[in-house]
């Protein structure tokens, strides 16, 4: 069996480096139009951080796993093709801020059909809205020439980053929705035969398309609503000095409930929730669904909120102005175990920052320099009702001058009046604090973000320290300073 995949990118590049891992019968060539892309899968250094890809793709790589741009050839010789293009939000035209761009999807859907010479079953893995199987079909079905049959197959990806390859080896569960015709079945049986090469035949559940894709738009809204419901509560805790990693502790012992993603946070981030949701958000309000759709546009403005919360909080306790100060940015990406920045809350949250005036000080492990200055360069909440976003755009040129990036935290920060840990990287839980707060200007003030520092300790040491969801220093109250 060949099978191609269209698009190298967070998504494609492992999951075929998985199948190609535990498929060696199988010929696995991952495309992309992006030459650049392509050179870094096939040089030492690839193009994206996730533990355990390496030694996976250089395993395979030569053997039965390639990475191309000669997209149409390696296309028409295919029996599968993957779909795992990108699929961001309209930022133009009807729908814009909420619907999915389907523009890469289909254009390549109409270059399958125009170099498709033999029967091909055709893989949905980007999340799409549902009902996209059926306008791919009729872009399949209108554009080849030979009349080449194509079956589409919905088999939405359920990793996570930072633990994909995990996630892949022993997913929860593979879901693959087909048409209940003859030949559906048939491709979804193809399908199902090669993950069930590692995943037990238990956890891959066939269903139907429309099902399929649905149920990836739900499972993320689901996750992404449990974030916004411990973050709006962190809140209250804030307000009544209860502690929030208590409350999720004591509600996540609940069976019914159970203890994950129950973790409040400076606000999620990553290329899927907030895409994701604003897409579902779309599609109940073309149904004239309108209250089905406040109530999941909801978990994106408590999720905007929650940012705009933490920068309010760290100016506020900075006496009201962090003008000319300088502030110590420690992680960048949207979690920890990844290099990724997309939609990530430290993006907003140094937008703020510098909105009021703030020199930054950013260090991230994985996160380039470039990386950094582009996004916040970017103009404000592309994604999201640019015209309501929180926070003002600054001339990129401007911002450069304000930005400092550094190679540690130690360096990032010397000098500075704060820090805020914006990511949860494991090296922050064991910084030496004390080495950090002798060189910073005092009162030193530490925010955390991601409550992964050790709140006492850093009190011990002197740090006016705020965790998010936990009860406030007296310093922040205000108490020592009305006194
Ligand atoms: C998510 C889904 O988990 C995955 O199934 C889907 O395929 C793609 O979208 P990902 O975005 O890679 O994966 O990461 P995830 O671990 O879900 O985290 C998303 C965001 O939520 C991160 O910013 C993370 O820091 C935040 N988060 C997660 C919290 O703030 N609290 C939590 O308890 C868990
Ligand atoms: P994801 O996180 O969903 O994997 P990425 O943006 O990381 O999304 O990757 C999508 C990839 O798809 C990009 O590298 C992009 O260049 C590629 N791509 C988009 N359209 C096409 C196309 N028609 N042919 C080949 N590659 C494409």
């Amino acid at each position: 069996m060949k099978i191609a995949c269209i698009g190298a990118g967070y998504v494609g590049g492992p999951t075929m480096a998985m199948i190609a891992h535990k498929c060696p019968d199988v010929q696995v060539t991952v495309l992309d139009i992006n030459k650049d892309r392509i050179n870094a899968w096939n040089s030492d250094s690839l193009p994206i951080y996730e533990p355990g890809l390496d030694e996976v793709v250089f395993g395979c790589r030569g053997r039965n796993l390639f990475f191309s741009y000669d997209v149409e050839q390696c296309v028409a010789e295919a029996d599968v093709v993957f779909v795992s293009v990108n699929t961001p939000t309209k930022t133009k035209g009807v729908g814009a801020g909420y619907a999915a761009d389907l523009a890469y999807w289909e254009g390549a859907a109409r270059m399958i059909a125009k170099v498709s010479t033999s029967p091909k079953i055709i893989v949905e893995k980007s999340t799409v809205p549902v009902k996209t199987a059926a306008a791919i079909e009729k872009v399949l079905s209108h554009n080849t020439g030979g009349g080449v049959a194509f079956d589409v197959l919905s088999n939405p990806e359920f990793l996570a980053e930072g633990t994909a390859m995990s996630d892949l080896e022993k997913p929860d569960r593979v879901i693959i929705g087909g048409r209940m015709t003859p030949s559906g079945l048939k491709a979804v049986q193809t399908l199902s035969e090669v993950y069930a090469q590692w995943v037990p035949k238990e956890r891959i559940i066939a269903t139907n398309l429309w099902s399929s894709e649905l149920a990836k738009l739900t499972a993320n809204a689901f996750l992404a609503q449990r974030i916004s419901s411990i973050n709006s509560i962190s809140a209250l805790c804030e307000a009544t000095g209860a502690d929030i990693t208590e409350i999720s502790r004591c509600v996540g012992t609940d069976s019914r409930i159970g203890p994950k993603f129950l973790n409040a946070s400076v606000g999620f981030g990553g290329s899927c929730f907030q895409k994701d949701i604003l897409n579902l958000v779309y599609i109940c309000r073309s149904l004239n669904l309108n209250e089905v759709a406040d109530y999941w546009e909801q978990v994106i403005k408590m999720n905007d909120k929650q940012k705009r919360r933490f920068v309010d909080r760290v100016i506020s306790s900075m006496f009201n102005t962090v003008k000319g100060k300088r502030i110590a940015i420690l992680g960048f990406a949207f979690k920890k175990d990844t290099g990724d920045t997309r939609e990530s809350p430290a993006i907003d949250v140094c937008k703020g920052l510098l909105d009021d005036g703030a020199l930054l000080s950013v260090y991230d492990p994985k996160v380039s320099e470039k990386e950094i200055r582009t996004q916040l360069s970017l103009p404000a909440g592309l994604g999201w009702d640019s015209t309501k976003h929180p926070f003002v755009q600054q001339q990129a040129s401007e911002i450069n001058t304000k930005i400092e990036c550094h190679a540690n935290v130690y360096d990032a920060c010397k000098d500075a009046h704060a820090a805020c840990v914006l990511t949860e990287w494991d090296e922050f839980k064991s910084m030496d604090l004390g080495k950090i707060y002798a060189s910073m200007t005092k009162p030193a003030f530490l925010f955390d973000g991601r409550n992964v520092v050790d709140a006492a300790k850093a009190r011990d040491m002197g740090f006016v320290c705020y965790g998010l969801g936990k009860p406030l220093d007296k310093f922040i109250m205000g108490d020592e300073f009305n006194r």
